[in-house]
């Protein structure tokens, strides 16, 4: 499996508070079956976390490598960002203070829960007219994609692809989130599962249990696509597929 959507990169969010953290988060994936995570800080919230990409979290993912490297750990850590999508997104991208996953042309893009659909869709038509693909993170937890029947398709034509997390899908977010999760992944609008994982002990990134639960109820070719083709090819920067 890859993980496209996990706070590994430590000290810097609410997610792995030390590199000890965010070594033994690794170690978690790697033993349930993930071979590539990328460290997906937040960024950009408006009087939160700012996290412009800088030399630092090169840095402390060069560190994070290391250690593994040093333990015989063998785990690929790419760098990305969670992105709090603002107007501004587009010339943050293209000024380099923000990254998108792996430096290709898809961005994981975050927005406030209450946010208006016709303001998402305003920001992930501009990201799509800058040339990037916008992965929209956890599109189930959002409220309006539960209150308005054809939003996610409606995401889906402008262009983006939807990233479902693995938490939705054992209940972890209420049942709004799983009962809107279920109906992406039985609509096949779903494109990607990842971890959005903060630690190792809560909100983990173990996705065995979720990836077992996919196949068992879909197939294990949706499970294979959602949990390992799909984000190996945004990785990758090549076209991802349609189920
Ligand atoms: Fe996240």
């Amino acid at each position: 499996m890859f993980d496209i959507h996990c706070h590994i990169c430590y000290g810097c969010d609410d997610g792995a508070d030390s590199l000890d953290t965010a070594v033994k988060m690794a170690e978690l994936a790697l033993e349930k079956g993930t071979k590539a995570i990328a460290a997906t800080p937040h960024c950009n919230i408006p009087g939160s976390f700012a996290n412009f990409w800088s030399e630092d979290f090169e840095t402390k993912l060069d560190l994070l490598r290391a250690a593994l490297a040093e333990r015989g750990t063998e785990i690929e850590i790419y760098p990305g960002q969670e992105i709090f999508c603002t107007s501004r997104t587009p010339q943050l991208l293209e000024s380099g203070e923000l990254i998108t996953l792996n430096n290709s042309r898809y961005p994981l893009v975050e927005f406030d829960f209450y946010e208006f659909s016709d303001s998402v869709y305003d920001k992930l038509r501009s990201l799509v007219s800058h040339g990037y693909v916008p992965v929209v993170a956890h599109p189930e937890r959002y409220a309006f994609v539960s209150e308005e029947s054809g939003a996610a398709s409606a995401m889906k034509s402008i262009g983006c692809l939807l990233q479902i997390n693995k938490g939705s899908l054992d209940g972890r977010f209420g049942m709004q989130a799983y009962i809107a999760a279920s109906e992406m992944l039985g609509g096949r609008l779903a494109d990607v599962i990842a971890s959005d994982a903060h630690s190792p002990y809560m909100r983990t990134p173990d996705m065995s249990h979720i990836h077992e639960k996919i196949c068992e109820e879909y197939s294990y070719e949706y499970a294979d696509l959602l949990f390992s083709g799909n984000p190996e090819r945004i990785l990758e920067n090549r076209e991802t597929l349609a189920f």
